[in-house]
């Protein structure tokens, strides 16, 4: 399917600091007059905030495949009603994960079939996929180390030990390596304005294809 918008996606791990990026972004390209959607999975909708707060932070059990498609119903109502309306119009869409972060945390963290992983988010967002996706790839114990420094409490994602983290990490490398078109892979431990200017670079060349 063609937009006639941007779609931008931010992934990574927890603590890599996506949202910093994604503001940054939002304010340049602001400042070029694009119209822009800054949104985030989950949550990005009312019905998305209601799903974030069981996926994140019920007590108890959620089995994985509950778990999965708790995030693909989120993601459903957020492409239909928000973002593929925003494309439409010609929006440039900045939102904080997506399926890629589906792929890694249910289908490598949770280990439950990739295949069918994103098949799920396949059909819940009508295939659409994003015109480019930026991974901010950090080793899990840095990352946790910024947590530790920030956070009061923690997600029941963040909660989950160093080998999950791992495990999305390496998955997250692996999903970029085989769409090397679709991935801009940074070193989220450069600094802020560094890693800016590069997410500035690639998003300008998008503009001008
Ligand atoms: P959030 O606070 O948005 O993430 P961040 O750490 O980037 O600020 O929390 C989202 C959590 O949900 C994060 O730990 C990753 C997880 N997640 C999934 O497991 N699957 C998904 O499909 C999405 C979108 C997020």
């Amino acid at each position: 399917m063609t937009n006639r918008g941007l779609f931008i996606t931010l992934e990574g791990g927890d603590g890599s600091g996506k949202s910093t990026q994604a503001e940054l972004l939002e304010q340049w390209l602001g400042s070029r007059g694009r119209t822009i959607l800054r949104s985030r999975e989950p949550g990005g909708t009312e019905v998305g905030e209601q799903i974030r707060e069981i996926v994140l932070h019920h007590r108890g059990e959620i089995s994985p495949r509950a778990e999965a498609l708790l995030y693909a119903a989120d993601r459903a109502q957020h492409i239909d009603t928000r973002v593929r309306p925003a494309l439409e119009r010609g929006d440039v869409v900045i939102q904080d994960r997506y399926i890629d972060s589906s792929l890694a945390y249910q289908g490598a963290g949770r280990a439950l079939d990739l295949g069918e992983v994103r098949e799920l988010s396949r059909w819940a967002t009508g295939d659409l996929w994003p015109d480019l996706t930026i991974l901010l790839d950090l080793d899990e114990v840095t990352a946790r180390t910024r947590l530790d420094s920030s956070r009061t409490r923690f997600d029941r994602l963040e909660a989950e030990k160093n080998d999950f983290h791992r495990r999305v990490r390496a998955h997250f490398l692996e999903l970029a390596a085989a769409e090397p078109r679709r991935f801009l892979v940074l070193d989220a431990s450069l600094d802020i304005q560094t890693l800016a200017g590069l997410i500035r670079e690639r998003v300008d060349t998008l503009l001008s294809a």
